[in-house]
Formats: C-alpha cells, structure tokens, sequence
C-alpha cells in the first residue's frame, strides 16, 4: 500500500529560487535562511519519499484568467519548469507518476472532489522553489511529482475547511493504491506577504507565528479561518497559507514536528518551513 510518510508546508519565494540557480545563497541575508533550511534538506536525504505531491498555486503561469478551476491535478508523465518571464528556471524537469495520479484523481472525483484532470502543464516557482529548497540543485529530482493545484488567484477562493476536508480524501486515496511506495505530501505558499497595492510589502510574524503553531498542534483551530481574516491579517497573498491546510488534512489530527523555521523577510513574504510525521502507532 502506498503511504504518506510526511507533511511539508513551506514558502515558494521565487527570489528563493534565483539566489540558488545563480549559487548565490550565502552572505549576511542568507546565512540564517540557509542554516534554517539544512535540517530539512537533511530530513530529506535521509527519508527519501519516492513521490512528492505537491500542492501549490498556479501564479497564471499555466493557466490564464480564461478558465479557473478550483481544483486540479496532473496526471502527466513529465513537468517542465514554466517561463514565468525571464526563461524557464535551468531545473531538471519533473517526472510525473501517471498511474497514480489517475488512481487519486478517480478517488477525489468520486469522493465529490470535482477535479480538473490536466494532461499537461508547465510548473511555476510555486512548485519549483520547494524541490529547490528541499533537494538543491541535484541533476535530476530524486523523486517523481504530483501537481495538484488550487485557485487562489480568482476570487472566489475556496474555504481552508475545504482544502482540509481535501487533504483528507487525497490521504485515502493514497492509500488506497496498491503499491508499496512513500509519499510527501507538501502545502506551498505563505505566509504573510501582500505583492501590490496600498499594504504591499505586509508581513505579520506574531500572526503568522500563532496560525503556525495551531497548523501543527490544533488544526481545528485554524481550518475554519475566513477569507477576509487572511486577507486583514496575512495581507493579500497570504491565502496561499490554504494550500498547508490541504497537506495538513491529509496527515493525523495529532502529528510529531520534525523541523520548523521562520524567517522574516525573505523578499517580501514571512517565510515558513514545517515537516510533520504521524505518529507511530506505539506513540499514540
Ligand atoms: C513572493 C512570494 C510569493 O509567494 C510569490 O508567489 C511571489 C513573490 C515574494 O515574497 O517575493
Ligand atoms: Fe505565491
């Protein structure tokens, strides 16, 4: 049976991305970034998930504003980095797991899920910055990759109740697939930034700090927040944070953090770093 090993939520900065391609991750803006971000490259090494699916939004890189869905998976064999304006990002493209992602996409859509199924799309830093993050600049990623995509460009945005509730029908259709491999599931985005307009450049750590903290240790406390909550205290993108739900929904109520790091600011977003593993069944 395949299994969720891991949750990982974590901030998708495109700056976070350049700095890497162009080796330039060092320095007094970036020491405390790189330090913070060790121990999950090394999480990662060490735990090697064969799949990592990644929820994330599409910045209108693969998408235009002439169809929103809400929410979407791949089921491609292959992702190319996406041209967000300067040339794709020189990363190694994403293998995809096809007959995985049709067993979840047919899970989602008859658990009333309704899914967009996507045949191909190129993946933005949304997705990108993350494998970056968590694995460098290897030749090719050592694992195969899911996009599953949700919309939070568009008003209306769905609820964080629903991404939740989402999670938890992405974790059972998991395992409900027949073959013993690991997956990681991954929430990407947040936290507190506002791009544009009269707030931009917003950032709210004490915020943020609290939202994080219940993500880990009372999801139900955070699942139910409202849009205009997000928008008021995370300033406009901070909705992203409703991809983290969607991971955190597939994992137990009652998890073990393995790592957590916040950083302010990493260009202009709070950033945020969580892996959690669920309990052993001897722990619980
Ligand atoms: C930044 C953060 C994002 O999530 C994004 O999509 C674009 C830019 C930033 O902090 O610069
Ligand atoms: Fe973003």
């Amino acid at each position: 049976m395949a299994k969720i090993i891991a949750g990982i939520g974590t901030s998708h900065i495109p700056t976070v991305g350049a700095v890497i391609d162009n080796d330039k991750m060092h320095g007094e803006y970036w020491d405390p970034f790189i330090k913070g971000i060790t121990p999950a490259r090394e999480w990662m090494a060490k735990t090697k998930p064969d799949v990592c699916l990644i929820v994330f939004n599409d910045h209108a890189s693969a998408f235009s504003l002439k169809n929103i869905s809400t929410f979407g998976i791949g089921v491609a064999d292959r992702y190319e980095p996406a041209d967000e304006g300067y040339g794709p990002r020189q990363v190694p493209s994403c293998e995809g797991n096809a007959a995985l992602s049709w067993h979840i996409a047919e899970s989602l859509i008859l658990d009333e899920f309704d899914m967009t199924i996507t045949n191909e799309m190129p993946v933005d830093h949304g997705l990108t910055v993350p494998l970056s993050i968590m694995y460098d600049q290897p030749e090719e990623w050592p694992c195969q990759v899911i996009p599953l995509y949700v919309n939070v460009v568009q008003y209306p945005q769905p609820t964080g109740n629903r991404c939740y509730n989402l999670g938890k029908a992405i974790r059972k259709a998991v395992e409900s697939y027949p073959e013993d491999i690991t997956v990681a599931i991954f929430g990407t985005g947040g936290l507190s930034h506002q791009l544009q307009g009269e707030r931009a450049g917003l950032i709210n750590e004490e915020y943020d700090n609290d939202w994080l903290e219940k993500l880990v240790n009372d999801p139900m406390a955070v699942k139910d927040i409202s849009h205009t909550e997000y928008l008021r205290e995370t300033g406009s993108e901070g909705i992203e944070s409703i991809m983290w739900l969607t991971m955190r929904g597939a994992m137990d109520e009652e998890v073990n953090e393995v790592h957590r790091f916040t950083h302010a600011p990493v260009s202009n977003t709070h950033y945020g770093l969580v892996i959690m593993e669920n309990k052993k069944k001897d722990e619980k």
